[in-house]
């Protein structure tokens, strides 16, 4: 698909030649739409009650006289912005389906466009373009259009173009993430994602590393080699450079959790839903996603993704409850549940990360139920002792529609992981069980500012629609952008 900037022809809008032609009217505003004919369309339809300026509404148009365009969609948003914006987009894409769309063209009444509304596009036309068929062949293609053009004034032009060039990118690496957590277990395996690491590595010239069984043993990760233990899959540890500034340049490095399928092991799962735990390597799949835009968008900043990834078993060599492990720090673990395994795996490459003297490091992990609770499916669970590096993410999650909360960190909460047997025990008790889980994790991050994404509500539907988000690639790219002191 090729996005382009349009400018608005002599004639008003009514003049864009395109086979369809969305024409998004704020619900708020009193704008006109800038175009006689439009006009007319809309205040007649109005009037007539077939439209209402009022979020959600939509009407579908054919040949209007004194239009250029055959159809015509007006799609009223709650107000001018651009999340607003993105979800009128869809409603209008939803209208056009099976209508044969080649050339699509966008316009917002008002003209009031920013980046973030190019970027809401190309966000909408992914959403709306991405049907799963790797394991279902016979699902069928949604067509899509070959060229979707953003009409605006001559003024915006570049903005427009900036913006639709990072909404690609980023939409790119959200249909990636995706794309990978909904495969199923048996196909994304950690050597699987391994050879997507590497090819990824391939395609947009990242400096790409894959170490095995032997590699992990030798680096003493014992944390993370214990989840793996039940597993006849061989484990990975995954990580991906991308070099945007120059060598002193202290990276941002993004850790995601890679269970590509979590039973709980001999704390095993009740079986209702299980089969969701393929989507545990969901904050993998979005650390693929970001360094996937990033490497298309090539910003001026070093970035390095880490994954951990292996399979969460039960068998006669699975981890028991109680027994102890030593982390690659060297501290203790008593794993007095091993369905407690995602921070497990993490904490080791935590400590793995120390060696790239980290700007920040931010890890993303589908890592507790108790985040669900908490936050339900909106909102992902942010953590960060580090005041500035928290108030960045959450910037960065407003700018890409894609939002985060901060939850408590404070010490008090350390003090359910006391283990007698070890340094730690991999549980608290039930209460604040999110927090103990990146309680945990901060006893491993003492070397850099650090933040904990728990992204176990959103990474993922469930129900009808059940399938990967690709959540938070918008969040964290929109951070690796600021990190470049970019425009983002
Ligand atoms: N992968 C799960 C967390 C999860 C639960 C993600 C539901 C998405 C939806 C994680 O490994 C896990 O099992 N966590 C346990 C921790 C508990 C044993 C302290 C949980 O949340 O129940
Ligand atoms: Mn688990
Ligand atoms: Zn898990």
């Amino acid at each position: 698909m090729n996005f382009q900037a349009l400018a608005t022809p002599a004639g008003g809008l009514g003049s864009v030649v395109a086979d369809a032609l969305v024409v998004v009217v704020p619900a708020d505003g009193q704008a006109a739409v800038g175009d006689q004919a439009l006009d007319a369309a809309v205040s007649g339809a109005v009037k007539s009650g077939d439209f209402e300026r009022k979020a959600g509404r939509t009407l579908y148009l054919h040949g209007v006289e004194g239009l250029k365009s055959a159809r015509v969609v007006l799609s009223a948003s709650k107000d001018g912005s651009a999340k607003a914006f993105r979800s009128a987009v869809s409603q209008a894409l939803a209208l056009l389906k099976g209508r044969s769309v080649k050339h699509l063209a966008v316009a917002l009444a008002g003209d009031a466009w920013t980046a973030a509304h190019a970027e809401a596009l190309a966000l909408a036309v992914e959403q709306a373009g991405y049907v799963y068929r790797h394991t279902k062949p016979s699902a069928e293609a949604v067509a899509m259009p070959a060229k979707v053009s953003l009409v605006t004034d001559k003024s915006g032009l570049a903005q427009a173009r900036q913006g639709l060039a990072q909404g690609q990118a980023i939409a790119s690496g959200v249909g990636f993430a995706r794309e990978l957590a909904n495969r199923p277990a048996n196909v994304c395996t950690p050597t699987f994602l391994g050879d997507e690491a590497k090819r990824l590595g391939k395609e947009f010239g990242l400096d790409v590393q894959v170490l095995d069984r032997k590699a992990i043993e030798k680096l003493g990760m014992g944390s993370f080699l214990s989840v793996t233990n039940g597993s006849e899959e061989p484990p990975r540890f995954i990580v991906m450079q991308y070099r945007g500034a120059g060598k002193k340049d202290a990276p941002v490095v993004l850790v995601g959790k890679g269970i590509t399928f979590d039973t709980g092991g001999i704390s095993i799962k009740p079986a209702a839903e299980m089969d969701e735990m393929k989507f545990d390597m969901g904050g993998a799949a979005s650390v693929f996603g970001t360094m996937r835009a990033v490497g298309e968008i090539k910003p001026k900043v070093n970035v390095v993704g880490i994954v951990p990834a292996c399979e969460n078993m039960p068998s006669g060599r699975a981890t028991k409850p109680g027994d102890v492990v030593t982390s690659m720090s060297g501290q203790t673990i008593e794993i007095l549940n091993t369905d407690a395994e995602g921070r497990l795996i993490l904490c080791d490459a935590l400590t793995y990360a120390e060696r790239f003297k980290p700007a920040a490091v931010v890890d993303i992990a589908t890592l507790t139920g108790a985040c669900v609770i908490a936050l339900g499916h909106h909102h992902a669970g942010l953590f960060s002792p580090d005041d500035a590096l928290a108030d960045e993410l959450i910037a960065a999650s407003r700018r890409a529609d894609d939002p985060c909360w901060r939850m408590p960190l404070d010490e008090e909460y350390d003090e359910a992981l006391k283990s007698n047997f070890a340094d730690m025990a991999n549980v608290g008790s039930r209460a604040g069980g999110a927090i103990t889980a990146a309680k945990f994790l901060q006893r491993y991050t003492k070397a850099f500012p650090w933040a904990h994404l728990d992204v176990a509500g959103v990474a993922y539907k469930g129900g009808a629609n059940k399938g990967s988000t690709g959540r938070p690639v918008g969040l964290l790219t929109h951070f690796v952008l600021s990190r470049a002191g970019r425009k983002a």
